[in-house]
């Protein structure tokens, strides 16, 4: 498998622009599954997870076309409306077809989606929802189909603001009859994205961004041209980066209310930040402080970026205490950054971090997404040569990482292993 070979301690400088948001276009990507026709959209980052995205609609009978950042789907002669357990296996996120699938063909089969290493992660809301719109499920030899004539709109109450349940009731209401209200919705900046391109196609949905979202349903929607906010995460990450080498970095193309919580977080340990229309400069510090930080639904500070900040927490001055409240198993990195000479206890869904002066490098494994993106960070940060094993985990959500990082000045080699091809 591909590794990362870094050798830390160079402070990166210059400019970085940021891609488009992986979690803003897999489920746009799915919901041009909605209307029949040709869309094209645009800002869409080369990623693992779009690639599948791209070959799960290919297999369900769309075309599609591009490999750049623009993608060409056109779903004029979509014919099927069940997904291969294959598929299914190489991405969670093809669960999003669920609710476009059962608002285009009344139906819907797909394998029951399995954990993952950051915790069980259930589809129950998702189904909650979708059954509340008129939907039968059947579990039938591992597999889950769902039904209806026609969906009609329904009051839903989410126990949780999932950000997928909400996206996937979101798509499926758009073709119901009569009107769906979603409470407790999430409120995430991809679910105003979604929003926006459901009301290009022709749907009615209101409310994106609060916890209620109204969705009148319509006949017919159409394809047409989108483009897709930039990723908060990928900038969130770069913001970490800057700050753990103690370098100096535009970032550029970002939205800067959606990375508001994570630079609140790094000014409170004492970084420097110039925030600038679309662009955000981080002017790294030698010493930083140690701060508490807790997990929560947007506004509140992402999970996605809890692993990044361990790291950076992990060479505060004093102590910091970080709190999981999104996923049950998302504190795995701290075993790899003790590796690394971090001091971090854990505590149920708590860790401790001590600071310490140094980080230094060693071989250290990605278990998941962001925890591999902590653990580049943490090398770029650490002294000596840090080996990261398993990036595939990194390539399925960050676009040409090692580049960007080497024209900030990072000393970051992908050493590829021949011996594997393609194996997922
Ligand atoms: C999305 C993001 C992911 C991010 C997460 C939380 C995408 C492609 N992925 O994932 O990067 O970390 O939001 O911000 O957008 N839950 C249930 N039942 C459900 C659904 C969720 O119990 O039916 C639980 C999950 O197990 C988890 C919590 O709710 O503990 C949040 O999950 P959710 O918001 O749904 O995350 P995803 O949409 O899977």
């Amino acid at each position: 498998m591909d590794q990362f070979v870094i050798n830390g301690g160079c402070p990166l400088e210059g400019e970085v622009t940021i891609s488009g948001a992986k979690n803003a276009v897999l489920p746009i990507l799915a919901a041009t599954v909605l209307g029949s026709g040709q869309s094209v959209i645009n800002n869409v980052p080369q990623l693992h997870d779009v690639k599948v995205m791209k070959e799960v609609l290919n297999n369900l009978g769309a075309r599609v076309q591009g490999d750049s950042d623009q993608i060409m789907v056109d779903t004029s002669a979509l014919d099927c409306c069940e997904i291969p357990e294959s598929l299914m296996r190489k991405m969670r996120a093809t669960v999003f077809l669920m609710g476009p699938l059962i608002a285009r063909f009344g139906k819907v089969k797909i394998s029951q989606p399995g954990g993952c290493s950051i915790g069980s992660r259930p589809i129950d809301l998702h189904l909650k929802g979708l059954k509340a719109l008129g939907v039968e499920f059947k579990q039938r030899h591992g597999a889950l189909e769902g039904s209806v004539d026609k969906l009609v709109g329904a009051e839903i109450h989410l126990d949780f603001p999932s950000v997928g349940a909400t996206e996937n009731i979101m798509m499926a209401a758009t073709k119901a009859k009569g009107e769906t209200l979603i409470y407790n919705a999430a409120k995430e900046p991809e679910i105003i994205d979604l929003q926006n391109y459901l009301n290009r196609l022709g749907a009615k949905v209101r409310g994106a961004g609060t916890n209620v979202i109204k969705v009148k349903g319509v006949e017919e929607l159409n394809a047409v041209d989108y483009q897709v906010i930039p990723d908060r995460i990928e900038a969130g990450t770069f913001l970490v980066a800057a700050a753990i080498t103690k370098g100096n970095v535009l970032i550029k193309d970002i939205i800067p209310e959606h990375i508001e919580a994570v630079a609140a977080k790094l000014t409170e340990a004492g970084i420097e930040m110039k925030v600038d229309h679309n662009q955000i400069e981080v002017i790294g510090k030698e010493t930083w402080q140690g701060i508490n930080i807790k997990t929560l639904p947007y506004p509140g500070l992402p999970t996605d970026m809890q692993a990044q900040l361990m790291s950076f927490l992990s060479l505060a001055e004093d102590t910091s205490i970080i709190t999981e409240n999104i996923f049950e198993n998302r504190l795995s990195h701290a075993d790899e950054l003790r590796r690394m000479g971090a001091k971090i206890r854990i505590e149920g869904n708590t860790a401790i971090v001590n600071g310490v002066d140094k980080l230094y490098g060693t071989i250290v494994r990605a278990t998941d997404l962001r925890a591999g993106a902590a653990l580049v960070l943490a090398g770029l940060g650490a002294e000596g040569e840090t080996v990261v094993d398993n990036i595939y985990h990194i390539d399925r959500g960050y676009e040409y990482l090692e580049d960007k990082l080497t024209k900030l000045g990072a000393d970051i080699i992908r050493k590829t292993d021949l011996s594997i091809t393609d194996a997922d």
